[in-house]
């Protein structure tokens, strides 16, 4: 059991990286029995934080105090045996290895004896009952399981250290809505053992409902600690973050609609189940929500040739179309920015420009093939500066940057295109709110240029307010359409849960 009363204490920590102070002498410190949440705009410095804690990042200065001993720690593993583990953004298990033996993994002490790897084992399924995933058999490999189920075998792996203080950057970012259910619940019982957690999120809400006390960081400064959430609230927190108010977020702008751009005539295929008819204008921003699985990518995916249709019809433009593969779909002027940018969009050697400029430097060739470096590296400042993309510069790796900020960089891949409609994918799934509006801004930019932006979101508050119209999908079917003033977010969620 931990023991009760844990405390954390961050002195002075100031990391640095070429070009980048991405923490400025931060202190605060953190109680046991409590979710500590730590929030701040995309590449406020929280996940570097977070790595200074596992003994991934190297301080400059300042020192961290555990219990009132002063720790260093040179490794993730050194900081695990020390009882502090993090659930990162990106989950850090080997898929193709069982579920035990990512359990077990670094508990097997190479060079003291013997070890009992039966009662290792035990342990780890009862570990696993305990979280709620006893229907996991230990020798799955990873790879078979969700990504919710995956974190929670991330989980285990703290609890089997007895981990004292356990971390978490934006955990539901990817997770279902049942999923989530299940992690808060966890989440409520490790703080009620004692232990300190500590909780980065972008959802405001997640902040109100389960935790205690916020720390915010803006540019690698802290800026406050609040020790109780009494008295604080939503936009307390947001001026905090950003440095200055931001009444509306969303900042709706109403416009004028023109022609019908696509139409969907019973579009059915691989995870949409009934066909799908639906259409959209011109200058419209049109709305897709449904909890996950729904058949929102499905869906999009069988309109852009990323999957082929079995049935049904797209016209667009006027035109009958049949795309066979994305690039012809990107050749129509129809752009798909997918939602697994990790895996689908992002190349992390290269550099901010190239991550940029790939999907449109044919427009930039000169003669039809030579790179135009000049329009690359003009056009990457453009959208540094349009987005605010926090980077030293268009050279620097991608890899470099905060998750939110590479975000950012993939997104205008696609807005760089010669495009008449975009259709994104979770466009603000991990970005701070004021990148959030932003990108709505820009949303709103290209819709009165006369194309058309479809936005697929499991965002509730989002797609409520920033569309026009909300289609709203359920198990792999359309079920309805609604118009902007009718689409109270009890509305919504009532359409897309199971009946
Ligand atoms: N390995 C690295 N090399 C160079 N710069 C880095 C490295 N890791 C982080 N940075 C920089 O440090 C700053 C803080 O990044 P960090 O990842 O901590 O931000 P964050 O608050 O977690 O943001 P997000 O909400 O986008 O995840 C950023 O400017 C980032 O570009
Ligand atoms: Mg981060």
């Amino acid at each position: 059991m931990a023991q009760a009363q844990t405390n954390l204490r961050v002195d002075g920590i100031t990391v640095e990286f070429p070009g980048v102070k991405a923490l400025d002498g931060v202190s605060f410190s953190a109680r046991g029995g409590e979710v500590h949440a730590l929030m701040g705009e995309n590449g406020a410095g929280k996940s570097t934080l977070l790595k200074v804690l596992s003994g991934v990042n190297r301080v400059t200065a300042g020192q961290l105090w555990i219990d009132d001993e002063a720790v260093v720690f040179a490794n993730a593993r050194e900081a695990l045996a020390s009882g502090v583990a993090i659930i990162y953004q990106e989950l850090t298990l080997s898929p193709n290895l069982s579920v035990a033996e990512n359990l077990l993994l670094g508990q097997l002490p190479a060079h003291r004896g013997f070890i009992d790897r039966r009662q290792l084992r035990e342990r780890a399924m009862t570990i696993l009952e305990d979280l709620g995933e006893g229907g996991i058999h230990p020798s799955t490999k990873v790879r078979e399981l969700s990504i919710g189920q995956q974190q929670m075998i991330e989980i285990g792996r703290a609890l089997l250290r007895d981990a004292r203080i356990i971390a978490f950057d934006e955990p539901t970012s990817s997770l279902s809505v049942q999923e989530i259910r299940h992690l808060k619940r966890i989440v409520a019982r490790l703080r009620d053992e004692g232990r300190v957690v500590l909780y980065v999120t972008h959802r405001m809400e997640e902040v109100f409902e389960m935790c205690d006390a916020v720390t915010v960081f803006r540019d690698g400064r802290h800026i406050r600690t609040h020790d109780t959430l009494e008295g604080v609230d939503n936009d307390l927190i947001v001026s905090e973050m950003v440095g200055r108010d931001i009444a509306d977020v969303y900042g709706y702008r109403p416009r004028q609609q023109g022609e019908v751009l696509m139409r969907l005539e019973g579009i059915e295929g691989r995870g949409v189940r009934a066909p799908v008819s639906l259409e959209i204008h011109r200058g419209e921003v049109l709305g897709l929500f449904g909890l996950v699985g729904a058949g929102r990518s499905e869906l999009m995916r069988l309109v852009c040739g990323a999957e082929r249709a079995s049935g049904g019809r797209v016209i667009f433009d006027g035109e009958a179309r049949r795309f066979a593969s994305a690039g012809q779909a990107i050749r129509a002027g129809i752009a798909m920015c997918p939602e697994d940018r990790k895996s689908q969009g992002i190349f992390p050697v290269a550099s901010v420009s190239d991550n940029l400029n790939v999907s449109c430097r044919r427009f930039f060739r000169r003669w039809g093939i030579f790179r135009n470096a000049r329009r690359e590296t003009e056009n990457t400042r453009h959208y540094i500066r349009q987005l605010s993309i926090k980077t030293p510069g268009p050279k620097t790796p991608i890899a470099n940057l905060s998750g939110g900020n590479q975000q950012k960089v993939i997104l205008s891949r696609w807005l760089a295109e010669q495009i008449e409609l975009f259709v994104m994918d979770e466009p603000t799934r991990g970005i701070d709110v004021g990148a959030r509006r932003d990108i709505y801004s820009l949303l709103y930019d290209l819709a009165e240029q006369g194309k058309s932006v479809l936005v697929i979101s499991s965002d509730l508050a989002e797609v409520s307010s920033i569309c026009d119209r909300i289609g709203v999908m359920r198990d792999g079917e359309l079920v309805d359409v609604v118009p902007r003033d009718q689409a109270t977010p009890e509305r919504l969620l009532g359409l897309a849960l199971p009946a």
